[in-house]
């Protein structure tokens, strides 16, 4: 199936090559912030909750690196609703909330490998936005039929996207945003993995994982992110505005 906002060219043949230069190079600084840069924060963070509630290092180095490619799927979507100011309409929200999904489909065109660190990263981009209360998407799943590194991505993110200012909000004071994690346990949230971020957060200064040295699972994040950057940016710039191969199909 296609997706007709997925692989809309956002580059006009009208343009001139500079202009075209200028609006390619902006589109990639933007998605890296918006994907890339909070989702090697919100792996930092995956990471320290992971070993908080005594995963293995090595599985807690691929759920890192899992989170951060968490957001991939935003790619495929138009920057004017990731950086629309006020409340989503009901069209928009729709396409938002598409991007699990597409960040599923893309990680299989640009991550041929089947390994488990494969595998997880699959689970995270497809699993993140899932609830423990069964309210959350794409499926639906509840409690513990969500993947737990899915659960522990869902702390991260929403806290790090709490305390950070987007073009939408300002950002929350690091105690105002625990107070909405802890609020949230048992609805949207594991209240397991609740319980032990709230002992990483107080036993850790917050700027801990904002700050930490990076980890090198981010290597393997940016190289994949990488991969999936250039495919979409190709697609949008296909010849005579033409679209190429839909990542849905
Ligand atoms: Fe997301």
């Amino acid at each position: 199936m296609e997706n007709s906002h997925a692989i809309a060219p956002r580059f006009q043949s009208g343009l001139d090559a500079a202009q075209s230069f200028k609006a390619g190079a902006q589109w990639c600084d933007k998605m890296t912030s918006i994907v890339l840069t909070h989702g090697e924060r919100v792996g930092r963070l995956a990471f320290a909750i992971a070993r908080q509630m005594t995963l293995p290092v090595a599985r807690a180095r691929e759920l890192a690196a899992a989170a951060c490619l968490h957001d991939l799927g935003k790619l495929l979507v138009p920057l004017e609703i990731l950086e629309h100011p006020g409340a989503l309409d009901n069209s928009m929200r729709r396409i938002i909330n598409d991007h699990p999904t597409l960040g599923a489909d893309l990680i299989a065109i640009v991550d041929r490998e089947s390994d488990v660190a494969s595998i997880v990263v699959r689970r995270v981009v497809l699993c993140h936005h899932e609830r423990w209360d069964g309210q959350g998407y794409p499926y639906g799943l509840v409690g513990a039929d969500i993947p737990i590194e899915a659960r522990i991505v869902a702390v991260a993110d929403t806290y790090d996207a709490l305390i950070c200012e987007r073009s939408y909000k300002r950002a929350w004071h690091p105690d105002a945003a625990l107070d909405y994690v802890n609020e949230s346990a048992g609805g949207q949230f594991d209240p397991t993995v609740v319980s032990e971020f709230t002992a990483l957060v107080q036993s850790t200064h917050p700027r801990f994982w904002c700050n930490e040295t990076p980890g090198d699972w981010e290597e393997s994040a940016r190289r994949k992110f990488g991969l999936a950057l250039s495919y979409v940016f190709h697609q949008q710039i296909a010849p005579h505005g033409t679209r190429g191969a839909a990542p849905r199909g």
